[in-house]
């Protein structure tokens, strides 16, 4: 594997979940695989599963990991092909993007949207300047518009509990909450199932909620969740704002929130979120606490997520 972006960049979805299946009875299973090879955590934007997780696969795999928070501690970056810089940005880059190229051997990026012009961020501009310029492996750590890690984290989980000898029921369910949230995961989240094949697919969102059709074509979308809900194996709960008039909130309705009451007409389903989650805002406590919530489950496979990805890229390298 070159890169990781998308589920574009992964040849065969089922054998990397069996890998990544393997490291979680095996962590050190290829503990020199990465020896003497370094990779860079690039944070545009806050994290805490992905930063921690991408660390501790990094070393199960005998890579050092270095964290960088550039939001925080870096110099602003300009990513404008010939931006006059007279502006708050200081640095461009391209300098930036293959000076982290001579001293890592991979490179981790998160760059969140900005919700402002939805053509800037469906271009992916941030990340691919850095695909382009750093001339090593890049890592997506949630971009502009998707989330990877976070998606193979959830059909590891999906493949990891789901034993019956038939197709499961997804179901991605929009939630209610108090922001304007991208709409990474639940991009991302389609187009895995979609790549992915095995599973019967519907997305619920209230009107005005719909999301790229690149994404979801191949799901069955409503604007009905509770029809929706109707014998789903797993229900995954996220909030997004609005795709076509970009970044709003139209509708904050709290009956979009998953209650104990509507999971009575599924198939038992577990329910899972990528977190962080808002309490009895997109999630109520007795969903949150009862015995079908996976989202602890899921935020702990995030590890071997990242630690298949990591030794693909390495074995790229060694190539
Ligand atoms: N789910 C997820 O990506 O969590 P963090 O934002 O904490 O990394």
């Amino acid at each position: 594997m070159k890169k990781f972006l998308s589920v574009d960049d992964v040849p065969d979805i089922t054998a990397l979940i069996t890998k990544a299946l393997a490291y979680k009875v095996n962590p050190l299973a290829d503990k020199t695989l990465g020896a003497g090879k370094s990779m860079g955590l690039l944070f545009l934007n806050p994290s805490m599963r992905t930063r921690l997780s991408t660390q501790i696969a990094a070393q199960n795999l005998g890579m050092e990991p270095i964290v960088f928070n550039v939001g925080q501690d870096g110099w602003t970056l300009e990513f404008e092909e010939e931006a006059i810089m007279s502006g708050n940005t200081v640095e461009h880059v391209k300098e930036a993007a293959p000076i982290l190229g001579k001293y890592f051997d991979v490179l981790g990026i998160r760059t969140f949207p900005s919700l402002k012009n939805k053509e800037d961020d469906y271009s992916e501009l941030y990340i691919n300047q850095f695909v382009k310029y750093c001339g090593i492996p890049v890592v997506s750590l949630e971009s502009a518009t998707l989330h990877p890690l976070q998606s193979l984290t959830d059909l590891i989980t999906i493949t990891e509990l789901f034993k019956e000898n038939r197709r499961p029921k997804i179901v991605l369910t929009w939630a209610p909450h108090v922001k304007a949230l991208p709409q990474c995961v639940a991009n991302s989240f389609a187009q895995w199932v979609n790549a992915w094949g095995k599973a019967d697919f519907v997305i619920a969102h209230p009107e005005d909620y719909e999301l790229d059709r690149k994404f979801t074509q191949g799901a069955r979308i409503t604007h009905h969740q509770e029809e929706a809900l109707k014998d789903a194996d797993f229900v995954y709960v996220k909030n997004w704002s609005t795709y076509t008039d970009y970044g709003r909130i139209y509708c904050n309705d709290p009956e979009w929130m998953l209650t104990n009451e509507k999971l009575e007409s599924t198939h038992n389903a577990k329910v899972m979120h990528c977190l962080p989650v808002r309490r009895n805002v997109e999630l109520s406590d007795e969903v949150l606490d009862g015995s079908n919530s996976l989202v602890i489950h899921q935020a702990a496979n995030r590890v071997w997520a990242a630690q298949v990805v990591l030794s693909e890229i390495l074995r790229g390298i060694k190539k």
